[in-house]
């Protein structure tokens, strides 16, 4: 395994959150004549790379979007398949995930989640809880539009029950309603496989984020490519909005 310069270690201006769509599953798989089922088994083990390079940089924050509101539409043996994967992935792992300090949480609508997946992820939040080394957001039926809408119904609401009166409604208020509430913005964005889209993935959060998109497919992804995300990230000149 290669280790990064070694000015990277420690370096203050690493991304203090990383956020990846992990896309490209299935063409992992086609490209093998596999089902793509093989391709998410292997997407597990991709995930287990990308976290243990996340400890090693001391990077604070991962979210990985496992799972969109949109994926209801593939076909049942898939979703089926995937839910199954989540399941196998927090029985197996939540001991060595709570051992390395790992703090689990999930981002998105676990309503539409069957009673076990929900009560295992009730079990694997509540045994990270007090973990205090990296946070890993799973984002899980999730998508972004319909997380604004929540903030606004819930904002709404206790407009109507006179919480809150509606020049009370800000940037900071409309965070505090949002599955990430209190999670640090990313700073650096990843999509596998080469698709040049946002696919509803934390549209609030990512107003200033930089972006970066491999051709790797999620399979493959590794330290090295993390790397080379990371190193064209401190490149980048931000501004926020901003002249210099
Ligand atoms: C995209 O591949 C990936 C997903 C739909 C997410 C599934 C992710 C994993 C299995 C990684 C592990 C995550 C957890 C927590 C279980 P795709 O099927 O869209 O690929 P394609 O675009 O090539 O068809």
């Amino acid at each position: 395994m290669s280790k990064p310069a070694k000015s990277l270690y420690g370096d203050n201006r690493l991304p203090k959150h990383i956020a990846i769509i992990m896309d490209g599953n299935g063409r992992w798989a086609s490209k093998r004549l596999m089902p793509r089922q093989v391709g998410h088994k292997a997407g597990i083990e991709a995930l287990r790379r990308t976290i243990e390079t996340m400890i090693d940089l001391k990077i604070p924050v991962l979210t990985v979007y496992a799972f969109s509101t949109e994926n209801w539409k593939r076909p049942a043996d898939e979703v089926n398949h995937l839910m199954n994967l989540l399941l196998d992935y927090l029985t197996n792992e939540l001991a060595n995930l709570h051992e390395k300090n790992i703090k689990l949480r999930i981002l998105g609508d676990q309503q539409a989640l069957s009673a076990r997946i929900r009560e295992e992820l009730a079990i694997a939040c509540r045994t990270t809880a007090s973990n205090t080394g990296l946070l890993l957001n799973i984002a899980l039926n999730y998508g972004g539009r319909s997380e604004i809408v929540k903030a606004t119904r819930e904002i709404a609401q206790k407009v109507k029950e006179g919480y809150f009166d509606i020049e009370d409604i800000n940037e900071t208020t409309f965070e505090e309603h949002l599955y990430s509430q209190g999670v640090p913005e990313p700073d650096l964005l990843i999509r596998t496989a080469g698709e040049l889209r946002i696919s509803n993935f934390l549209l609030w959060q990512i107003a200033y984020t930089e972006i970066y998109v491999t051709d790797v497919l999620w399979p493959d992804f590794d330290r090295e490519v993390i790397l080379e995300a990371i190193e064209d990230y401190l490149k980048r000149d931000r501004k926020f909005g901003a002249t210099k």
